[in-house]
C-alpha cells in the first residue's frame, strides 16, 4: 500500500478560541505540532504518497508547514474540502489521488502509539480483504464507533456509530484501510442524521460485503483523539513523560523517515540546520549518529 490521506479539516468549533487564530491540526501537542502525529503514523505504515486534506484556510497553512513531503521522504499533495461535509467525503476528494488504489485513511487529530507499529500495520495491509477499522479499549464508548466482534476474530459482527448502548467497549479509532472501491462506495452514500457522511456508513457497506476487517491496540498502546482541551491536554502530557523517560521522542515525522529507510543522515542533519538551537534539532542530531554512537537511533 502506497497512498494515505490525513483528513486534517473540521471548524475545530470544540477548541475554540484555541482554533480562533490558528490550525487545529498545528495546535501543539508537547513538543511538536498535531499532525507530526498522524504523518508520523502514515510514514511508519510504509506509506510514501500523502493527500492532506483541510479547510480552504487552513490548506495553504499546513502546506507552508510541512511543504512537498521532502523532509519526510515522502510525497506530500494538499486537497481542500470546502465544508465539514463528514469523513467519508475524504475518499471523494481523494479519489483523483488514490486513482482505484488501496489506501489508509487517518484523522489529522488522531494520537497512535505503539510498539512495533510498522510490523502491525504490515499485517493488517497483509490480511486487508476490503476494509480494516482497529480497534481501542474504552472506558466511554458511546463517544465513538463501537466495534463488536467475535472473541478476537478479525471480521467484525457489528459497527455502530456513537450507540447509546454500545455492543462492546472497542472504539474505532480514526484510522483505516480501504481498498480501491473505497470512492466510489463514498460516493454511494446518503448523509446520515448528523447530515454528514459517515465513515461509518462507509465501513458498513464492507461489513454488509463481508469484507470488513478489525485489529485491535491492546494494553500499553496509547490512542486519544484531540479534539477537546482534555485530550489535547492529556496527550501532552503523556507526550512529554513518555520523551523525558525514554529520551526517544514520539510523533517525530524525521526520525520514522530515517528509521523507514525514506531519508538519509544528511537529509536529517540538514532538517536540524533549520533551527539548531532548538531541543528538537538537537535530537535530531543525535539520531543521526551512525550506528553504535550513543544513543543513536538504530543502535
Ligand atoms: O476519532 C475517532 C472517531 O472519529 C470514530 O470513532 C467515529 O466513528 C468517527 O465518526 C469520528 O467521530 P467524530 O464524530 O468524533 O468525528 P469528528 O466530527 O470529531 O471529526 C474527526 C476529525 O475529522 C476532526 O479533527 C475534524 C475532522 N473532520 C470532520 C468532519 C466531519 C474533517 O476534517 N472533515 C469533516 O467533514
Amino acid at each position: 500500500m502506497r497512498k494515505g490521506i490525513i483528513l486534517a479539516g473540521g471548524a475545530g468549533t470544540r477548541l475554540w478560541p484555541l482554533t480562533a487564530y490558528t490550525c487545529k491540526q498545528l495546535l501543539p501537542v508537547y513538543d511538536k505540532p498535531l499532525i507530526y502525529y498522524p504523518l508520523t503514523s502514515l510514514i511508519l505504515a510504509g506509506i510514501q504518497d500523502i493527500l492532506i486534506i483541510s479547510t480552504p484556510e487552513d490548506t495553504p497553512v499546513l502546506q507552508k508547514a510541512l511543504g512537498d513531503g521532502a523532509f519526510y521522504g515522502v510525497s506530500i499533495q494538499y486537497a481542500v474540502q470546502e465544508n465539514p461535509n463528514g469523513l467519508a467525503e475524504a475518499l471523494i476528494i481523494g479519489e483523483e489521488f488514490l486513482g482505484g488504489e488501496d489506501c489508509c485513511l487517518i484523522l489529522g487529530d488522531n494520537i497512535l502509539y505503539r510498539s512495533g507499529f510498522t510490523h502491525f500495520m504490515k499485517a493488517a495491509i497483509a490480511e486487508n480483504s476490503g476494509a480494516t477499522v482497529f480497534g481501542f479499549p474504552v472506558k466511554d464508548p458511546s463517544r465513538f464507533g463501537v466495534i463488536e466482534t467475535a472473541d478476537d476474530a478479525q471480521k467484525v459482527l457489528s459497527l455502530e456509530e456513537k450507540p447509546e448502548k454500545p455492543k462492546s467497549n472497542l472504539a474505532a479509532i480514526g484510522l483505516y484501510l480501504y481498498d480501491g472501491s473505497a470512492s466510489e462506495k463514498a460516493r454511494s452514500l446518503k448523509p446520515g442524521k448528523r447530515g454528514e457522511l459517515e465513515i461509518t456508513d462507509l465501513n458498513l457497506l464492507y461489513l454488509h460485503e463481508d469484507r470488513l476487517n478489525h485489529c485491535r491496540f491492546s494494553r500499553g498502546d496509547f490512542w486519544l483523539d484531540a479534539g477537546l482541551f482534555e485530550t489535547l491536554n492529556d496527550a501532552s502530557n503523556l507526550v512529554r513523560l513518555t520523551e523525558d523517560y525514554t529520551g526517544q521522542k514520539i510523533g517525530c515525522p524525521e526520525e520514522a523517515a530515517f528509521v523507514m529507510g525514506n531519508i538519509d543522515r544528511d537529509t536529517v542533519l540538514e532538517r536540524a540546520e533549520m533551527m539548531p538551537q532548538s531541543a528538537y534539532s538537537a535530537y535530531l542530531r543525535r539520531i543521526a549518529r551512525p550506528k553504535g554512537t550513543m544513543f543513536g537511533t538504530e543502535e
